[in-house]
């Protein structure tokens, strides 16, 4: 199962600019988990913090029993072994091949031989739809492809926690519909403690067992994925429609003037950008594709918020009581699937000779 990552009163700064303070959250074991956030709230910042490339002021980092930001570097040295990062630039050698770049953890971390480092490498690039470009170099190829590149090389040592900020960040919908699929199936497969900072609402409401939101420079909030879902806080309301209206401004947050004189524009008929429709509500979460195993997490989960059940706003609780039942149908459902279909790679490539383009294998 994932390592466990618990945070407290975790506080960072930069010089005299405060980022975020009084951070607190547990990713729960083995579960999937989204951290959503405007632009330079510091959730890459708050990534970069969890494995100890940044250094917080106050506060710890336990990851699997280690405080972090008290260990030596040799005992950091062992516990970022644990972690599969994709950084929001992908953070890929320029100079190296993408098969070098993927291999790059393996040859560093571990004694694997050439042959067996081929194998998991090519495993991996396949998994992402890479195959037939392990040649190319970083700039070579459009940044979707760099993306899953980085990716597979977060996936190599087969981590027990995955941090991806923004997976999604360059891909077109489909892609980002198999990437979606994808991080869904690794937890299944490998059990790891997931994190994925990301902007797509699509992704937050489909993905994730929890999702956490920054905002002011504290966490607003974090837990099972009904309670944002179904949250009527104006900020999070403005969030998941894309609205110009509400606390969120272009550059900072607005002060009320600023929110009245708007809301009022938009009483008078005019459009504040965001969704026609209000996307707020629950839609299902996506299941592991059948021939995988079941994802553990579920079941861990839903004993876990059983317990917490009764401390969650009203409409959280009715919403998850009502996915505990879809999710008993679906795992039936799910069982049956099982056992008429064979396993079936996520991605598959169609065409070496042009980007590729991922296929399901019915
Ligand atoms: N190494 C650094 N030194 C100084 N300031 C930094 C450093 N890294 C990040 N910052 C600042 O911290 C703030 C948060 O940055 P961060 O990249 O974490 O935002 P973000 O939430 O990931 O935004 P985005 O959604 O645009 O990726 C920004 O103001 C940024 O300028
Ligand atoms: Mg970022």
């Amino acid at each position: 199962m994932g390592a466990s990552v618990s945070v407290e009163g975790l506080t960072k700064s930069f010089g005299s600019q405060n980022i975020w303070r009084d951070v607190s959250l547990t990713l729960p074991m083995g579960e999937v988990s989204v951290l959503l956030g405007p632009s330079g709230t510091g959730k890459s910042v708050f990534l970069k913090t969890l494995i100890g490339l940044l250094h917080p002021e106050q506060g710890s980092v336990i990851i699997d029993g280690t405080d972090i930001t008290k260990c030596s570097s040799r005992e950091l040295y062992e516990i970022r072994k644990l972690f599969g990062v994709l950084f929001q630039d992908g953070a890929l050698f320029g100079s190296m091949s993408l098969f070098d770049n993927i291999a790059f953890p393996l040859r560093e971390h571990t004694k694997k031989k050439e042959d067996d480092i081929r194998d998991v490498v090519m495993e991996k690039i396949e998994l992402v739809g890479l195959t037939g470009a392990e040649n190319k170099l970083p700039g070579e190829i459009s940044g979707g492809m760099r993306k899953r590149a980085g990716l597979a090389r977060a996936l190599v040592l087969d981590p027990q926690i995955i941090l991806c900020d923004e997976p999604d960040s360059g891909l077109d919908p489909v892609r980002t519909a198999y990437l979606s699929q994808l991080l869904i199936d690794i937890n299944a497969q490998i059990d790891a403690t997931i994190l994925i900072v990301t902007h797509n609402i699509q992704v937050a409401r489909t993905v994730p067992d929890n999702i956490g939101m920054l905002f002011r420079k504290e966490l607003v909030m974090f837990g099972p994925r009904e309670v944002l879902l179904t949250s009527d806080e104006p900020v999070v309301d403005q969030f998941l429609n894309g609205r110009r209206i509400g606390p969120i401004g272009m550059s900072e947050e607005k002060d009320d003037a600023q929110q009245k004189r708007e809301q009022e524009m938009v009483d008078a008929g005019h459009s504040d950008g965001g969704t026609a429709e209000d996307v707020r509500g629950i839609v299902p979460q996506l299941q592991a594709t059948p021939g995988l195993p079941e994802r553990k997490a579920v079941a861990r989960r839903q004993a876990r918020v059983r317990e917490i059940l009764h401390t969650l706003p009203e409409p959280a609780q009715r919403a998850i009581e009502d996915s505990f039942i879809e999710e008993a149908a679906a795992q039936a459902k799910g069982r049956e699937a099982t056992r008429l279909t064979r396993p079936a790679p996520v991605w598959e490539s169609s065409d070496a000779r042009t980007e590729q383009i991922p296929a399901y294998r019915a």
